[in-house]
């Protein structure tokens, strides 16, 4: 491990080797992910410094796919399964897989016919990601930060992104551009890691996180250490209501979510207000501007959801 390594990790890597950077969030307030306040990125380099989180993923991007399958046990695959599901890529569409790192779920978003843009800020994870699936006509990759699209208003049918959004040091910038890139009526759908809603379960998930995936990845990980990291980003990320909510402020209807594997994933699901809504929206919110947007945009209702609102749940 170099000295370089060994400085981004302790900045944020959270799953070392192959896994994810990134921020943890509200530590010393709460680590209730429910009624924690927004994000305030407590390791402090990482959070005013996504260059590190960049150049961490642009370290572990050849052996990134196969450690998280190691680690998630093989779940990994079913978690993609049931998004390439919800996304539902048809011949015809734009997708934008967001912080697709080396294309592990775009590739299967390809397979539809659908033109699927990978879009990381990693330039690490975009030459793994072209190096493996050069083949593929209909996957392009493209290095972007997203809170930072290089993409024009409403260009895209879907967006989507696992596994990134906790990684993302401003996420709910990040969900506003999501829904600036999206075509009204288009559709969000978020694969992120969560919180087991069911006690005994949560228990035996912590357990896993905190004793054996340590052991896990001392085994299959040079960067062992990291993984602490993974379970730190994890549990400071909001719950399944908490993140609802944040789609809904950004401006997303029709917001809902799904438990996988017992709510230690879970897949989120918006719509971005139809053409006639975010006309209605943009006149009454003319006056409140959502910068983030930038000044073509009018597709934000001005209606924000309380946090404590309720979130659907999907079966
Ligand atoms: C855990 S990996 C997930 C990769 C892939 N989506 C998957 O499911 O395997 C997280 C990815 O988020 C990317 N990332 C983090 N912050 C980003 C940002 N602001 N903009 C674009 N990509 C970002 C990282 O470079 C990394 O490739």
């Amino acid at each position: 491990m170099t000295a370089g390594r060994e400085r981004s990790t302790k900045r944020g890597a959270d799953a070392g080797e192959e896994g994810s950077a990134g921020p943890a969030y509200n530590e010393g307030v709460s680590n209730d992910p429910n009624t924690a306040p927004d994000p305030v990125p407590h390791r402090a380099d990482l959070g005013k410094d996504p260059s590190r989180v960049s150049g961490m993923f642009d370290e572990v991007a050849p052996h990134y796919d196969r450690t998280n399958t190691v680690l998630s046990l093989g779940n990994d695959q079913l978690w993609r399964i049931a998004t390439t599901r919800a996304v539902a890529p048809r011949l015809g569409q734009r997708i934008l897989d967001l912080a697709a790192g080396t294309g592990a779920s775009s590739v299967s978003f390809a397979r539809s016919g659908a033109e699927v843009v990978a879009a990381d800020f990693s330039p690490g994870m975009i030459a793994e990601g072209k190096r493996r699936h050069a083949g593929i006509p209909n996957l392009t990759f493209v290095e972007a930060d997203a809170t930072n699209l290089p993409f024009d208003d409403a260009e895209f049918d879907t967006v989507t992104i696992s596994f990134g959004l906790r990684n993302v040091v401003e996420p709910k910038k990040a969900l506003a551009e999501m829904l600036r890139v999206t075509k009204p009526g288009g559709r969000l759908v978020i694969c992120e890691f969560s919180h087991p809603p069911a006690p005994l379960f949560a228990g035996l998930y912590r357990f896993y996180n905190n004793r054996v995936l340590p052991v896990v990845a001392k085994a299959v990980s040079s960067n062992a250490p990291a993984y602490d990291y993974l379970n730190e980003s994890i549990q400071h990320w909001p719950a399944q209501s908490k993140l609802s909510a944040w789609i809904r402020e950004a401006g997303w209807t029709d917001v809902a979510h799904r438990d996988l594997s017992f709510g230690i994933v879970a897949l989120h699901r918006a719509t971005a207000p139809s053409a006639a809504t975010s006309t209605a929206a943009s006149t009454a919110s003319s006056t409140t501007p959502n910068p983030a947007h930038g000044a073509t945009q009018g597709t934000a209702p001005s209606t924000k959801a309380p946090e404590a609102e309720s979130t659907p749940t999907e079966r």
